[in-house]
């Protein structure tokens, strides 16, 4: 695997924060740790949208600050990667998603990078103060149950989501 390290998204990242989209769009594969991207007309709204999350005083009424982070791989500046980190719970939150979301380009899986992606996720959760994160996944998807298992997760219970008619196990790291 190359070196990968998390990013913040600029201007400059706009082009490859598209092509992620069309790329995951085009493989029918969600697109986890993105924020809205999915539902966004173009990537400079998305900017817009992960900037207001990301500062407390402009964060949407009842959501919650987030920081969005694109893993960038060394060598050649691709983007094979998003990762978003929520800095604490709404309801919805604390029963299901929890505080981590990810995903990696189609193309670049099986590779090591959401691991090594999580990883270096988890030492911002200690550095913004928080002790412990919860990380949740479908009991069908293996490859982020073997991500959460591989940087510690402990599982915690499976919950049923009502509204989206699906499960998800939940996962307690120790920072
Ligand atoms: C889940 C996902 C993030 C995994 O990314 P990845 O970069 O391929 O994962 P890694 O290469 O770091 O692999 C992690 C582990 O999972 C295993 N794995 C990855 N994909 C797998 C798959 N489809 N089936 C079985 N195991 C898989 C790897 O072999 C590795 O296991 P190991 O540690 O025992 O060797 C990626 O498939 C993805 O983006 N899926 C869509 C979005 C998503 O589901 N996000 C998570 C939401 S909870």
């Amino acid at each position: 695997m190359e070196t990968i390290g998390l990013t913040i998204p600029g201007q400059e990242h706009l082009d490859q924060v598209w092509g992620y989209r069309q790329d995951c769009c085009g493989a029918d594969s969600s697109m986890d740790g993105c924020g809205p991207l999915r539902f966004n007309t173009s990537p400079e709204q998305w900017l817009e949208d992960i900037r207001r999350y990301a500062d407390p005083d402009t964060v949407p009424e009842g959501k919650v600050q987030a920081t969005q982070f694109l893993a960038v791989r060394q060598p050649d500046g691709r983007v094979v990667g998003m990762i978003q980190v929520r800095h604490y719970f709404n309801e919805y939150l604390e029963k299901y998603a929890g505080h981590i979301g990810y995903s990696v380009r189609p193309s670049e899986r099986r590779k090591g990078y959401a691991k090594e992606m999580l990883r270096l996720a988890l030492g911002f959760c200690r550095q913004i103060g928080l002790e412990r994160v919860l990380v949740s996944c479908k009991p069908d998807n293996e490859g982020s149950r073997r991500t959460i298992l591989a940087n510690g997760g402990v599982y915690e219970r499976t919950v049923h989501v009502p509204g989206e008619g699906i499960d998800l196990e939940r996962y307690w790291i120790a920072l």
